[in-house]
Order: structure tokens, then sequence, then C-alpha cells
């Protein structure tokens, strides 16, 4: 099949670890007969610096135009004066609403061979499967700001329909897996809260009364998730809940550069990013760790492009390259890590071994 992938390096690692995983998939596109065409465009400072804003139009309307868009990461030290009109960060943010991705999925799948890598005790982690659905375009992420000398405001909306959407996209994906849901709020104290266990408990009862729903309180969801991980299966949240819980639910996996993440919508693009951020302190030296693009890669086959087997290719590929204790160093002992391309390298290797797709199809 033919593609136009929109590739947004962005900031720090963004574009160490988007090289590493357009590599893997010139190679796959190459191996099973499709065409790619990467398109690459600026967000977040790079953007700043060459174009005055964090998002383009020129962005904005490539990624419109495209099947897909991979992102690196946005932000660092250069662009964070608090007092600076812009931040890179503004771009990210501008660029899921204009794509209309209020759905975030972010599976966290601890790997055996990474569960040393982990702060957790390794018998909590063995079996670990969470998706967590962050809704990705509303909330005090998008509410109304203010600021003046004597204080300063955010304000938290959320209407019924940007509820009733991402809970539905959750309940159709634990459909498809435990059959078994979590919705995390704070209705013992926000009003958006209480709106949003309603709407999750009518969502269940009417359109899906065989997926079992439960409601948890954020501040002992945060306890419980470090507790009792194996429990979870499907978790859905508000914005800022999600961003806190997932970069909790990251030392689950051992590190947050095995966290790969979608947003989605109800158009066909999707944006594809790693959760992790742009890591300042290692950009440029070829040392971050490409998995979480790369597996990142894998779900943009699987949702943007339909291309299934081709995605389990690539998770099996890093499953073994992982295996064969190929780390980089957020993963290896002592700083001993490989660099970014040869752990890269080491997934285009496997992927001959473990890809069984027929070659060349069309
Ligand atoms: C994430 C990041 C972003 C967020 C930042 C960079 C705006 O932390 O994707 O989780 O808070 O959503
Ligand atoms: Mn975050």
């Amino acid at each position: 099949m033919h593609a136009d992938i929109a590739v947004l390096p962005g900031d720090g690692i963004g574009p160490d670890v988007t090289a590493a995983a357009v590599t893997v998939l010139r190679t796959l596109a190459r191996r099973h007969g499709h065409s790619f065409d990467f398109h690459e465009y600026d967000i977040g400072g790079i953007a700043i610096d060459r174009h005055g804003e964090p998002l383009p139009q020129a962005t904005l309307q490539g990624c419109q135009q495209a099947h897909a868009v991979l992102l690196g990461a946005v932000g660092g030290p250069k662009w964070s004066d608090p007092n600076a009109k812009v931040r890179p960060e503004q771009g990210l943010l501008a660029l899921r609403k204009g794509l209309g991705l209020f759905a975030n999925l972010r599976p966290v799948r601890p790997h055996p061979a990474a569960l040393n890598a982990s702060p957790i005790k390794p018998h909590l982690l063995t079996g670990v499967d969470i998706v967590v659905v962050r809704e990705l375009t509303g909330g005090i992420y998008f509410g109304e700001k203010t600021r003046d000398a004597r204080g300063a405001s955010d304000l938290c909306s959320y209407s019924v329909t940007e509820i009733e959407r991402v809970v539905r996209s959750a309940f159709k994906l634990a459909r498809q897996r435990r059959s078994y849901l979590v919705s995390v709020d704070k209705a013992n104290v926000l009003e958006t809260s209480r709106l949003w266990r309603d709407v999750a408990s009518r969502i269940g009862r009417e359109e899906f009364p065989d997926v079992k729903l439960e409601h948890q309180l954020v501040d002992s969801m945060a306890m419980h998730l470090l507790a009792k991980p194996r429990e979870y299966d499907v978790i859905v949240t508000e914005n800022m809940f999600g961003d806190i819980l997932t970069d909790e639910a990251s030392m689950l996996a051992g590190s947050l550069g095995l966290l790969p993440s979608a947003s989605l919508g109800d158009g066909k693009v999707g944006l594809y990013e790693p959760i992790h951020g742009s890591a300042p302190d290692i950009a440029g030296k070829g040392v971050a760790n490409p998995y979480a693009t790369i597996l990142s890669c894998a779900l943009l086959l699987r949702h943007s492009l339909g291309l299934h087997e081709e995605a389990d290719c690539i998770e099996r590929a890093v499953d073994a390259a992982l295996n064969a204790q190929v780390f980089t160093n957020d993963l290896a002992t002592g700083g001993r890590g490989v660099s970014t391309q040869v752990a890269a390298q080491a997934v285009i290797e496997q992927m001959q071994a473990h890809c069984y797709v027929a070659e060349l199809r069309d």
C-alpha cells in the first residue's frame, strides 16, 4: 500500500528517535512491498526558532493531509523561560486539538527482560498488561487561563460530548480485551469528575452492559497502580490525570523509553509518539532509547494504515531485541548501553527472523 507519513522530529532527542524509527519503517516497507513517503515538518522549539511559532500552518496542513503523523518530542531549556510568550508544548497541544485527537492510548506491558530496570518488585510486574485511555483535547489543559499580579487560574471544563466520545472508545477497547474498564476521576471534589462519572455509568449501562465498569478516585488509583498493577486492563481518565498516571505507569515498564502512544480521533489521521519528553541532557548524543518511538510506529501501522501483521512484526522484533539484551543506557546497568542506532539496527535484524508476513504482497 501507499502511505504519506508526516514526521515531526521536534526537539531534544526527538530527531534521534524519529530518525531511528523511520529507518525501521523504511526497511519494513521495502521488505513488504509498501511505499511510504515521509514528509518532515517543524514543531515545538525548533519551529519557534525557525518560524516564530510552535505549530506553523505548513506543519498542521502537512499533518492533515498525511495518513499518519510520527512525532518525536518537544521542549527544552532553551525555550523554558516562564515569561516567554510562546512555548514548544503549545505546538503539540495545538496539533492534538487541530487534528481532533481526543483519545490517547498508552499501553503499558512490562517486558520480561526489562523487569530489573523497574523500581517495582518483579513479582508484581509479570503479566501486567494495561492500556490507559487518556482524554487529550479538553479539561484543564485547554480551559481559560488568567494571570495578574494577585494570582492565576486555569479553568477545568468538560462537555458531555467530550466525555462520551472518549469513554465510548475506552469501552470499545475494553470489549476487545478483558471487558473490564476502570474510570478514574476525583468525584469527591470536582464537579467535572461528577459529570464524568455519571456519563461513564450511563454509557456503560446503555451501550456496554457486557463490560464491567468500576470507578476509582485518582489518588487511590495512583497507589493501586503500583500495588496491584496486574488487576487492571483498560483505564480511562481525563487529560491531566492521564498525563500523570501514565508517567507513573511507565515505571512498571522499567523506563519511559519503552512506552509508545497513539492519539486518535474520529478522522483517519492519527498521531503517534513516545510518551517520553525531549531529554535535553542526552540530545544529539545518539544514546536515546528508540524503542518507544519504534513501538509507536507499530501502533501507526495498526491504527492508521490497517497493517496488522506488519505492526505485530515490529512488536515482536522489539521484544526479541530486548530478549537479546540490546539495552540503551536507560535499561542497562552502569551506563553501558548501546547507541540509538545499534538498538534500531537490532530491531531491523530481528524483523527478519520474526516476521511471518508474506513478503512483497500488495
Ligand atoms: C505528554 C507530555 C505533554 C502533555 C506535554 C509535553 C505538553 O507530557 O504527552 O504526556 O502534558 O500532554
Ligand atoms: Mn506527560
